[in-house]
């Protein structure tokens, strides 16, 4: 059987399953099994003492492609169970298997942001682990930082499915998850419980139905929760997905907002005898007088580093057939409009605070720009889905060269 209609089968199976009937029906991988290596025993299916080591070939043998035909596979099925599939695969895949799939090494540039020494300036961007079940595995592909979340403080089912759109024809994709998480007391048992030793973000945002005047006490509860785990703490009031959401971008919601989430992040340094910077998320949608005001209150505050940017609501051009879907679009379309942000918030900021670049990087130059723009490091989401560990690689490469080129 194809790996391909594998795959697609199986799609509704456990992770044990998938690997089992791959190994078990697809001639194309060589079996390991000593249990089958007589003509009496060729036949008969695999026992449970074997599932070790196929799972283990067969990693073995997926390593040794390049992402896109992986990619290809995971393709054909429905963005979300893709997504699904492919963070179960590394979250129980061998380190070697995955940090196989990175390319060759490269000597990083380190950078030092927020008081924090990054090994290399290029993060996974909130959203792809929103539980912290997968960083584990997602750090072998030599990420700098990873940022998990969003997290809010009660488990919440999110949206409807579908809920997940890839527009390929585009190179991006469209969601309304809506916050689907399991609440931040999940959260911050998988922390505590993983063996991670880089930089970790920890995205916090509100429940939907938490009212309006009282979301700075769901963001406070997270920071609660989460600081004593967390390199840095991001405050996302960006996600176009939870209604009202990105009113607290604007004016005095902002002002009274951020106010509070410096107080906590005072008390919690005096509790715990440790700093740990707040980001802020913002959307690529900003009025121009609404960055401004906001660039006023982030300095007034000290906020320690800005994100730009989350997914946009515009749709430009598109191609493909979702694109009519509603939710937050990312991915090459959004590029510009984060560079743009980028640079206006680089203008606006005077050097005082960092800024984080994202958004629509899908190659080395990519990253490069936006921090010609202003950024001090940069995160990747919809480029990684698409062109898979070698995007950081070339990153880090495009990085290094560049500062290697200025020495
Ligand atoms: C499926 C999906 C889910 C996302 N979930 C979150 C989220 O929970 N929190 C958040 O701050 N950003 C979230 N984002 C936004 C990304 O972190 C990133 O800011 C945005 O996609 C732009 O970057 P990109 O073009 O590299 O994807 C999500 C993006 C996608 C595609």
């Amino acid at each position: 059987m194809p790996l391909a209609s594998a795959l697609g089968r199986v799609s509704g199976y456990t992770f044990t399953d998938v690997i089992l009937r791959l190994i078990c029906t697809d001639n194309a991988i060589p079996h390991v099994c000593e249990n089958r290596q007589t003509p009496e025993s060729a036949h008969l299916p695999c026992k449970p003492a074997c599932q070790l080591v196929h799972s283990h070939h067969l990693f073995t043998q997926l390593a040794r492609l390049n992402y896109s035909p992986v990619r290809n596979l995971l393709f054909k099925l429905p963005a979300e169970r893709s997504h699904d599939l492919a963070l179960s695969i590394i979250g129980k895949a061998p380190a070697s298997m995955l940090r196989c799939m990175t390319g060759s090494s490269v000597k990083d540039t380190s950078v030092s942001v927020m008081g924090i020494d990054f090994p290399n300036a290029v993060g996974l961007a909130a959203g792809l682990d929103k539980n912290a079940d997968y960083y584990h595995g997602l750090a072998h592909f030599g990420f700098g930082f990873i940022e998990v979340g969003t997290v809010t403080p009660r488990p919440q089912p999110g949206n409807d499915k579908p809920r997940m759109f890839r527009l390929q024809q585009d190179d991006a994709v469209i969601n309304r998850m809506g916050f689907n998480n399991k609440g931040v007391d999940f959260l911050a048992k998988r922390v505590s419980q993983t063996r991670y030793n880089g930089i970790l973000g920890i995205n916090i945002g509100k429940n939907k139905d938490t009212p309006m005047d009282r979301a700075h006490e769901d963001y406070q509860h997270c920071m609660q929760q989460v600081y004593t785990l967390a390199d840095y703490i991001t405050v996302n009031i960006s996600s176009p997905n939870t209604p009202g959401l990105r009113d607290l971008q604007v004016g005095d919601a902002t002002k009274k907002l951020l106010t509070e989430v410096k107080s906590t992040q005072q008390t919690l340094t005096d509790k715990h005898g440790r700093y740990v910077p707040v980001a802020v998320k913002v959307a690529p949608d900003m009025a121009p007088a609404d960055l401004d005001d906001f660039c006023d209150t982030a300095r007034a505050l000290r906020i320690d580093a800005i994100i730009a940017t989350n997914t946009t609501l515009a749709r430009p051009d598109l191609k493909s057939t979702h694109a009519s879907e509603s939710g937050g679009l990312s991915g090459k379309p959004v590029l510009a409009k984060s560079r743009v942000t980028i640079s206006q918030l680089a203008q606006r900021l005077h050097n005082e605070i960092p800024i984080i670049g994202c958004g629509g990087i899908f190659s080395g130059d990519d990253a490069l720009a936006h921090l010609e723009a202003g950024a001090s490091l940069v995160q990747v989401y919809t480029g990684f889905i698409y062109r898979g560990p070698e995007l950081v690689s070339e990153i880090r490469q495009s990085i290094t060269a560049t500062h290697s080129k200025q020495q």
